[in-house]
């Protein structure tokens, strides 16, 4: 028995390209119509992608290249370099050219293979789309000569064969590039925000549907993985396809047909807080402990109303050794446990949402 569809796990795989990208449409669009105006019109900057880990800049970049293979069928070609693996310019070039032609591994200058780029495109009178894919330390370390290198052709035979884009991670490296060079990279700069946890909960429905079996996960551990991916992991899609997957596989693991809040806890538990505890007196042990008592109840529940507060106090109360006011009470819950510790989230209406640890994890420490 499991929470996935038969291959199911295979939508949950970076290799993956999804079918639709909620919440990036307005860029992907914008992308291929940079390079229509490119290709049609002869209108071309070299735009720049820019966004932190997991908000969807290389997965666009892969639609935007398949649409306008679609679309200009057999007049172009595609290639997204990988510059985390080719962080040296003859690298990247090497890479670049020989998505086409096949390179000697040695002998040729990085001129001569530009050189040969030109002649096989012109003879196939094809344009060439590259994407730079996380180009931040290329750039760094060769001060952009990439970039010189690509756009050698366009000015010295005055016709434009390749058209580059650049993605990073962060525009620092762009901006402190010496002036010519900086120059070139004059197209428009695309900003890839993080994401927010309810375009996350948009984002995993596709996949939700295509590798779970029906009803097959809560409403709650949906949510509860898009707060940790939007306020652990800033925003980031990657991680939340993870951490559903994960959640799966702990669902399985404990032969329940459903996920539910507590299997994603436990799923965050072990690739996250389990290795960056912070440190925690006795008694926040015994309020975390009181709260797992009320959670206990319902181990898809993660929020805490005003009505668990209550009870988490009595029930601390009861059995604490020091006596504390109500009031003192919600203060370390605010101080101490949301503001210092980030044990506890709170949401939108300021209600606090547990996810920290497993509650069952917890109910276990004597
Ligand atoms: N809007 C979205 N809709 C559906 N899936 C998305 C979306 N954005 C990102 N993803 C998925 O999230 C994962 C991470 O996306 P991607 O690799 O494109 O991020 P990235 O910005 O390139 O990250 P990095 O900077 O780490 O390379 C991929 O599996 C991708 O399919
Ligand atoms: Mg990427």
């Amino acid at each position: 028995m499991s929470v996935f569809k038969e291959d199911g796990w295979k939508y949950f795989d970076i290799s993956y390209l999804p079918k639709k990208m909620p919440h990036r449409e307005k860029e992907k669009n914008e992308i291929v119509d940079i390079f229509k105006l490119g290709l049609d019109k002869n209108v071309f900057k070299i735009p720049v992608i820019y966004g932190p880990s997991g908000t969807g800049k290389t997965t666009v970049i892969h639609k935007v290249f398949k649409e306008l293979k679609e679309l200009y069928d057999g007049l172009i070609e595609t290639y997204v370099l990988n510059s985390l693996t080719a962080a040296k310019t003859y690298v990247a070039i090497t890479r670049i050219a020989s998505h086409l032609i096949p390179i000697p591994h040695r002998g040729l200058s990085q001129d001569e293979i530009i050189d040969r780029l030109y002649n096989v495109l012109k003879m196939r009178d094809q344009r060439y789309l590259v994407a730079l894919d996380d180009s931040d330390d290329l750039i760094r370390r060769d001060g952009g000569k990439i970039i010189e290198l690509l756009t050698r052709i366009e000015e010295e035979y005055g016709e434009r064969l390749i058209y580059p884009i650049i993605i990073v991670r962060n525009m620092a490296p762009i901006y402190s590039l010496s002036d010519h060079i900086k120059s070139k990279i004059d197209g428009p700069k695309i900003e890839f925000r993080p994401y927010n946890w309810r375009e996350l909960i948009d984002i995993i429905e596709e996949r939700i549907e295509l590798g779970l079996k029906e009803d097959a996960i809560s409403e709650n551990a949906v949510k509860v993985s898009a707060y940790i991916s939007d306020e652990i992991f800033n925003g980031s899609a990657r991680e939340m396809i993870n951490l559903i997957y994960n959640s799966g596989l702990v669902a399985d693991r404990e032969n329940n047909s459903r996920i539910i809040a507590e299997h994603v806890r436990k799923a965050f538990y072990m690739s996250y807080s389990r290795n960056i505890a912070p440190a925690i007196s006795d008694m926040e042990i015994n309020i975390l402990k009181a709260i797992a008592k009320r959670l206990s109840a319902d181990l898809d529940k993660i929020e805490i109303t005003k009505e668990d507060i209550t009870y988490i106090y009595e029930y601390f109360r009861d059995r604490g050794s020091r006596r504390i006011e109500l009031k003192q009470f919600i203060h370390i819950l605010d101080e101490e446990l949301y503001l210092k510790k980030k044990l506890l989230y709170k949401d939108e209406s300021g209600r606090y949402i547990f996810f920290y640890y497993p509650v069952t994890h917890i109910l276990n420490i004597v």
